[in-house]
């Protein structure tokens, strides 16, 4: 920290006699320092000043001549004080030119305005002649500093009120997009970027985090850093780089498991938009998206039916009162991967068995019990009439509206699959027995039926169908058993 200080003391002072070097032969400044006016107080500090640069050099003239009107003569190049464009023009004759930069010795990058001009600030503004921002909206004229310097109007600290300006001023942005908002800023403030930006951390994301600072695009345009698909990179920046985030005690692994996750897959690979992106469930620029109190209930933007049934259900008032998150607790947030039948029931791999035992909730634990053995039997029961079916049928058996018939039981288990979330096992029940194991049975019938036909036509009972009859048998046991069970349980 003190070798900091010293080295930063020095660089300011030797860039302040190079300044005053270059000043005292700048014409330009010395009588403009007489006159006291507002450009040449903040000038001292510019870091143009501080590489010896004159204010001919943006105004042009001659910085020689102590003479007013010879100084600031149309015939000197004097272009007294540029207005729209051309403030940046004056800009880039410098920061577009390599080789004038490289002139100067400095090293930084001369692609701000081919960015500019690209971006959706280089439109025309509503005089229809200008951008609708030039360098020195975000930048100043005059004071200019490095941007890494506190003061700079684009040092991270400075940033959201630099953008809001123009972002949070209704009357302005009404000219341009009457429909885009202008609650960024508020929203920001919220956010746990905003609060610790707010306090002085330099680090957490503002609006050049996410946005870019010249090359910014609608955020409907593919290449947009905040386009859904690109979000999670944009994130990802920080919140996977371990060395940045190192002092704070959060993980850095949501992005490698988002990627892995139903979600990621679904965006990043198959590019489907309708998935969630980082921003889907963290919200823009306030700490949770519109709309949503809190984060544990984001799923339900989406998922509205889980949610509704979630919300019901006797797990709502039990997860509020042990301030579980709702989904989170069974399908974790970033590693979220396909529901399977195996979440369900009392078995190891199952979320049921994480809080019901036999011992300690045992309702929650028959009930897991239960629904897992109904899906169960309601999948095999599919399973076997599937076959049955196709026996039928490559015994040349007109069983298409079997089939069609079959559709219901198959919509009953994407059904139950997402009934699971009422955690009634009566509710269960009517899906699975009333829709899916009433169908099964009848399909099965008629499917069986069809083949008796087959062999009947063949004249003579073989022994297939003595074991597709023990198998019906089989099956309408199956259902009464877990018929009877039900009965028992309720
Ligand atoms: C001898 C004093 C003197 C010198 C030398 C001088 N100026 Fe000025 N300048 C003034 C005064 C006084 C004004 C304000 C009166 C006016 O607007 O004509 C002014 C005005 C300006 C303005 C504002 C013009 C406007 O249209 O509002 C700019 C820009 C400017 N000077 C730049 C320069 C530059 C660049 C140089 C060197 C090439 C320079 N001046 C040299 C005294 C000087
Ligand atoms: C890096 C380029 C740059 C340098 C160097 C520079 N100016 Fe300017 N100056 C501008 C631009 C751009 C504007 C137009 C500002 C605006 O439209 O708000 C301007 C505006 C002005 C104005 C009129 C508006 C105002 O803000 O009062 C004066 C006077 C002026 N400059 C004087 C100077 C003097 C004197 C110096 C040297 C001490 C100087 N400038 C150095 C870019 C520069
Ligand atoms: C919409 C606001 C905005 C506009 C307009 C803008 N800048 Fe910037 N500029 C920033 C921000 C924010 C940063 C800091 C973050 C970064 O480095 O990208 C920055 C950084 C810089 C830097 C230093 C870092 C670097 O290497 O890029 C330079 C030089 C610069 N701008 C020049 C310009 C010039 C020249 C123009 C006009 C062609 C311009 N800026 C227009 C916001 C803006
Ligand atoms: C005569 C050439 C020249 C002109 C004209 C010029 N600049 Fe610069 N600018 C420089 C040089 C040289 C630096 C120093 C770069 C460094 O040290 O990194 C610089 C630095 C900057 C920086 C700080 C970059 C950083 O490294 O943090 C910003 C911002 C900037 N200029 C903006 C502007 C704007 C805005 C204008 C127009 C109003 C402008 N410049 C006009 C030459 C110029
Ligand atoms: C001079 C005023 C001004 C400043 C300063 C400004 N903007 Fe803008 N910005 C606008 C206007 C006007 C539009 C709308 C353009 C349109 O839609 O035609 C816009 C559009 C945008 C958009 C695209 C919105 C969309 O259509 O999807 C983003 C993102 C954006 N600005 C971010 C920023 C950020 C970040 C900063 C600060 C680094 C910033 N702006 C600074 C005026 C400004
Ligand atoms: C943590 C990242 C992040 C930060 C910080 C951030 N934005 Fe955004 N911003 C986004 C995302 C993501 C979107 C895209 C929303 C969408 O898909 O509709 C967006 C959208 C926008 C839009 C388009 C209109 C809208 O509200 O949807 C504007 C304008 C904008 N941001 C400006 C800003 C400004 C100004 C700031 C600083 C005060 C800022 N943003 C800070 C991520 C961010
Ligand atoms: C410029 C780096 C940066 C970018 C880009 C960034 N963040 Fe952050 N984010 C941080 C830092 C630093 C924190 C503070 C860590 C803490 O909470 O202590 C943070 C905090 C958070 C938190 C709060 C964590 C907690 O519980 O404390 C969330 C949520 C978050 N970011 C989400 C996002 C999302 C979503 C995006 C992209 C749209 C994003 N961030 C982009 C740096 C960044
Ligand atoms: C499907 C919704 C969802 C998506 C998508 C999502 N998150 Fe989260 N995220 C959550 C939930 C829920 C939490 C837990 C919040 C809590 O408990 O307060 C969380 C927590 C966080 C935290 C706090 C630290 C931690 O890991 O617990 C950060 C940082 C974060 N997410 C960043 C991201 C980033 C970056 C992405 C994109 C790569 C992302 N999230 C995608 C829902 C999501
Ligand atoms: C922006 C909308 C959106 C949000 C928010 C969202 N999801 Fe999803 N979710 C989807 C989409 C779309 C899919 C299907 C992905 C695919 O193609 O596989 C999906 C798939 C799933 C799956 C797998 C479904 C299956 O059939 O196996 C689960 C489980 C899931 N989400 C749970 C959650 C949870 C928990 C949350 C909150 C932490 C959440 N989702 C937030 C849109 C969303
Ligand atoms: C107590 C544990 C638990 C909670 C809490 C929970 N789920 Fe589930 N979820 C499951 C189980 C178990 C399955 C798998 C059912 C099956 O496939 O047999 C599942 C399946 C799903 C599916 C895939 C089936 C479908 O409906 O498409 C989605 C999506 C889903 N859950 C979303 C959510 C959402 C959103 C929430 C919060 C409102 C939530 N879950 C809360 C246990 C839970
Ligand atoms: C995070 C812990 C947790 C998980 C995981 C969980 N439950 Fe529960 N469940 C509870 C709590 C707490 C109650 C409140 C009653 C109690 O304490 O037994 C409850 C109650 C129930 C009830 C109501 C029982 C009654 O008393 O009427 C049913 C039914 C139920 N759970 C089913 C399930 C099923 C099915 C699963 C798996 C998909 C599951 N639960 C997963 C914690 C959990």
């Amino acid at each position: 920290m003190k070798h900091f200080l010293t080295i930063t003391l020095l660089i300011i002072l030797c860039s302040v006699t190079r300044g005053s070097q270059a000043s005292s032969k700048d014409k330009c400044y010395t009588c403009h320092l007489d006159t006291g006016d507002k450009p040449t107080e903040l000038f001292k500090n510019d870091i143009h000043f501080k590489m010896g640069l004159s204010c001919a050099d943006c105004h042009g003239g001659n910085r020689n001549s102590e003479d007013m009107d010879s100084a600031m003569s149309k015939a000197a190049g004097f272009i007294g004080v540029p207005k729209g464009n051309a403030i940046t023009d004056v800009c880039a004759k410098c920061h577009a030119s390599k080789e004038k930069m490289a002139s100067f010795n400095v090293k930084i990058s001369t692609n701000q305005f081919d960015l500019l001009k690209e971006s959706v600030h280089g439109k025309l503004s509503i005089n229809g002649k200008d951008r609708i921002a030039q360098c020195i909206t975000c930048h100043g004229a005059h004071g200019i500093v490095k941007v890494e310097n506190p003061l700079s109007p684009v040092y991270p600290l400075n940033i959201p009120k630099t953008c809001s300006k123009c972002h949070s001023n209704a009357v302005f942005m009404r000219n341009y997009n009457p429909k885009l908002p202008i609650d960024q800023y508020d929203k920001y403030r919220t956010s746990v970027h905003g609060i610790l930006n707010a306090k002085g951390d330099p680090k957490p994301a503002q609006c050049e985090s996410c946005h870019g600072s010249h090359g910014i695009l609608p955020v409907k345009d593919l290449n947009s850093s905040v386009y859904p698909v690109n979000v999670p990179k944009t994130c990802s920046k920080c919140h996977s780089n371990k060395e940045y985030m190192s002092k704070y005690k959060i993980p850095t692994d949501q992005y490698e498991k988002y990627s892995q996750s139903v979600h990621g897959i679904a965006l990043l690979k198959k590019k489907d938009t309708g998935a969630p992106a980082c921003n889907s469930c963290h919200g823009n620029h306030g700490a949770t998206p519109p709309g949503i109190s809190s984060i544990s209930q984001v799923c339900g933007t989406c998922h509205a039916l889980n949610a509704e049934l979630f919300a019901a259900s006797p797990h709502k008032k039990a997860f509020d009162k042990n301030k579980y998150p709702e989904c989170e607790t069974c399908h974790s947030n970033h590693l979220i991967i396909t529901a399977t039948d195996k979440l369900l029931g009392v078995s190891k791999d199952a979320v049921c068995s994480k809080c019901h035992t036999p011992e300690k909730s045992t309702k929650g634990y028959l009930a897991a019990k239960n629904m897992k053995a109904m899906i169960d039997s309601l999948e095999t029961a599919q399973k076997f009439v599937d076959s049955l079916i196709n026996n039928a049928e490559q015994k040349g058996m007109e069983v298409e509206d079997e089939k069609f018939e079959l559709r219901d039981a198959h919509q009953a288990v994407l059904e139950a699959r997402t009934a699971v979330h009422a955690f009634d096992v009566k509710k269960f029940d009517d899906i699975v027995v009333g829709k899916g194991l009433s169908v099964t049975a009848k399909v099965s019938k008629e499917a069986q039926a069809s083949i008796d036909e087959y062999y009947f036509r063949r004249k003579g009972l073989s022994i297939a169908l003595i074991i597709t009859i023990l198998l019906a048998a089989g099956l309408y046991l199956f259902i009464k058993r877990y018929e009877r069970e039900q009965n028992k349980n309720t």
